[in-house]
């Protein structure tokens, strides 16, 4: 399957996620706010998608990461660098941003698959389990200042991911929100100020 889509056209396999609503709010979103020095990182790339759209259209550097060994091969043949890893288990350094369209949906026993899609949609029991841990990691490799932009669904409690935020010490700020059916995405920064 192909998907085209601001200046960019790719690829996509069967075993990886194929983008949706989600994966074109966060790229609309990321584009606008990114300079051309900054260094990115996407976690969960997937496809390619998010990456390559802003490969294709900043001079930004960016590179992505994802535990399906499928997803890093899907978004090279995209063109975009990646590597295998957990979250930021594997990185080394500090990036200006930080962008993660995580797996958000709760999710128990009985619904949990046993292939790589459920990689990309279970959220553990209430949804939070990746971006709890995300939340944790991701400031200890965001620059002075550097952000990080998440999208989060109406399912996952969006009150709770922000007070977790701030709790970590992030500044919060929602950058945009749709509404599709029953199911509300919102894009949230978090930005580590320098004290
Ligand atoms: C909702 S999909 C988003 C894919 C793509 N970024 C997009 O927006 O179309 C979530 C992605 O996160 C990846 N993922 C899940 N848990 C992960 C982890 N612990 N470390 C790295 N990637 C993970 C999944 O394999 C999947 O590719």
């Amino acid at each position: 399957m192909n998907i085209h889509f601001k200046n960019t056209r790719i690829k996509i396999t069967p075993e990886v996620y194929e983008p949706a609503e989600d994966s074109f709010l966060l790229a609309e979103a990321a584009l606008p706010r990114i300079l051309d020095s900054n260094r990115i990182l996407e976690i969960g790339c997937g496809s390619g998608l998010i990456s390559a759209v802003i490969k294709n259209n900043t001079k930004a550097q960016i590179i992505g990461i994802d535990i399906n060994p499928h997803a890093v091969k899907c978004t090279k043949d995209n063109g975009v660098d990646a590597i295998r890893g957990d979250l930021l288990s594997c990185v080394k350094g500090k990036f200006d941003l930080i962008i993660f369209n995580p797996p958000y949906l709760p999710t128990n026993d009985e619904e949990r698959t046993d292939d790589w899609i459920n990689a990309a949609l279970d959220g553990g029991n209430n949804g939070r389990k990746i971006i709890d841990r995300f939340l944790l990691k991701a400031r200890e490799h965001l620059v002075d200042n550097g952000r990080i932009l998440l999208l989060v669904s109406s399912f996952t409690d969006i009150e709770e991911v922000k007070s977790k935020m701030l709790s970590l010490g992030y500044f919060v700020e929602e950058i945009c929100k749709e509404r599709y059916n029953f199911e509300e995405l919102l894009v949230i920064a978090g930005t580590m100020v320098k004290k």
